[in-house]
C-alpha cells in the first residue's frame, strides 16, 4: 500500500479582528462570559472583497511553497468549506484557476467543522489508488455570513480563515489510520436554516425571506462533542495500532475550550498534549484543524516522528479523525 504524508503546510487568516470587547457593544455579553465558556478571546473576520475562494487560494499558495511543489504538478484539489462563495461553482475550480493547476480536478466537501479531515481522507485514497500524484487539500470558511449577529448564543463562537495541506507519496512520515462516521439522526442540532425561497409557486416563502443563519443546540452538541471525538480517537488509535501513552499531540477541531477539556478528562490523557489556539481565531469551521495543525508544526509542539492524532466533529452529525505519523 502507498504511504501518503503531508509535504507542506499554509494558512490565511484575515486581518480583521473582532474582540469580544467588540462583541459586547453588538449583542448583550460580557468578555468574561466568552472567555470563561469557551476560551475564545478574538477571532478573524474577512474583509467585503475576501471570499471564501479568496482565502483558500491564499492557503494553497503557502502550502504549495512549503511543500517545494508546483501548481503544475497538483492533479487534485479537494476543498471542505460550508461556506463556499457560491453552490456553484466549487471553491476547488475557483483556486485551480488562481493557482494555475492546469491539469488537475477538484471538488468541494461538505462535512461542517470536520471537512478538513473528511478532505484529508478522501485525497488519501486517490493518491494510495494511483489515481492522484499530489493533492492540495484546502478548509476555507468565511463562517461569519452565516451568522444571525443578533443571536449571541452564536455570534460569539465562529471566525473566518483557511488552512491548506499537499499530500504526496511519503518521503518521511505518513498518515498511519483514518476514521469518519456520520450520525444522521442528529442532524437537526446544528443547521443552517433558509426561512425565504424566490419560487413564485411559494410565494409566502419569498415574503419572510432572510439570509441564511446558523442555530444550534448547544449543550446537546457539547455533550455530542466530547463524547463522539473520545470516541473517534480511541478507534483511530486501535486502528493506527498505537495505545493513548504513545500520542505526542492531539490537534482537535477547535470549538470550545471546555469540550478539549472534557475529552482529555474522558480519555485520562494529559491536557498538555492537545494543542489549543482557540482563544485567537474562534470556531472557524471545517479550517480550524488546518490552521491550528499549521501553528501546532511552526510551534514545534509537533516534531519529526510523534505520533499526531487529527480528531473533529461537526455539523451532520459527523465526526473524524486521523493518525500522523510525523
Ligand atoms: N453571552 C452571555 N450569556 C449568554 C451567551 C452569550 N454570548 N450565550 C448564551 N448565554 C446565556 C444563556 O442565555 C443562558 O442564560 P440563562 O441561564 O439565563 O438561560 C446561559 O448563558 C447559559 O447558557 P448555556 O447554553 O447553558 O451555556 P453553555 O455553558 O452550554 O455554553 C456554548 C454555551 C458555549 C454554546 C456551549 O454549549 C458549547 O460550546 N456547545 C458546543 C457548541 C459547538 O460545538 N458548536 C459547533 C458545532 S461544530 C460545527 O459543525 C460548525
Amino acid at each position: 500500500m502507498v504511504k501518503v504524508s503531508i509535504l507542506g503546510l499554509g494558512v490565511y487568516l484575515p486581518s480583521k479582528r473582532l474582540t469580544n470587547f467588540d462583541l459586547e457593544k453588538m449583542v448583550d455579553t460580557s468578555d468574561e462570559w466568552i472567555r470563561s465558556r469557551t476560551g475564545i478571546v478574538e477571532r478573524r473576520v474577512a474583509s467585503p472583497h475576501e471570499k471564501t475562494s479568496d482565502l483558500a487560494h491564499k492557503a494553497a499558495l503557502q502550502a504549495l511553497k512549503n511543500a517545494k511543489i508546483s501548481a503544475e504538478k497538483i492533479d487534485l484539489i479537494v476543498v471542505a468549506t460550508a461556506s463556499p462563495d457560491s453552490s456553484f461553482p466549487s471553491v476547488a475550480c475557483k483556486v485551480q484557476k488562481a493557482i494555475g493547476a492546469k491539469k488537475a480536478t477538484g471538488f468541494d466537501v461538505s462535512a461542517a467543522c470536520a471537512g478538513f479531515l473528511y478532505a484529508l481522507t478522501t485525497a488519501k485514497q486517490y493518491i494510495q489508488t494511483g489515481m492522484a500524484h499530489h493533492a492540495l487539500v484546502i478548509a476555507a470558511e468565511r463562517f461569519t455570513d452565516l451568522i444571525d449577529w443578533t443571536d449571541r448564543d452564536t455570534c460569539v463562537l465562529f471566525g473566518d480563515g483557511a488552512g491548506a495541506c499537499v499530500l504526496g507519496k511519503a518521503k518521511s512520515g505518513h498518515i498511519t489510520a483514518d476514521f469518519l462516521q456520520a450520525f444522521g439522526d442528529q442532524w437537526d442540532l446544528m443547521q443552517v436554516i433558509s426561512e425565504g425561497g424566490r419560487s413564485p409557486f411559494h410565494p409566502e416563502k419569498t415574503a419572510c425571506a432572510k439570509l441564511p443563519y446558523v442555530r444550534m443546540q448547544g449543550q446537546e452538541l457539547f455533550k455530542m462533542a466530547v463524547n463522539s471525538m473520545a470516541d473517534a480517537i480511541e478507534k483511530v488509535i486501535k486502528k493506527a495500532k498505537i495505545k493513548k501513552e504513545n500520542i505526542d499531540c492531539i490537534v482537535p477541531h477547535q470549538a470550545n475550550d471546555r469540550i478539549m477539556s472534557a475529552v482529555a478528562k474522558k480519555l485520562n490523557i494529559s491536557k498538555d498534549k492537545i494543542f489549543i489556539n482557540i482563544d485567537k481565531y474562534g470556531n472557524m469551521s471545517a479550517a480550524s484543524i488546518a490552521v491550528a495543525l499549521y501553528e501546532a508544526v511552526e510551534s514545534k509542539k509537533i516534531k519529526k516522528g510523534d505520533n499526531v492524532v487529527l480528531v473533529a466533529f461537526g455539523a451532520g452529525l459527523v465526526s473524524a479523525a486521523n493518525v500522523v505519523k510525523w
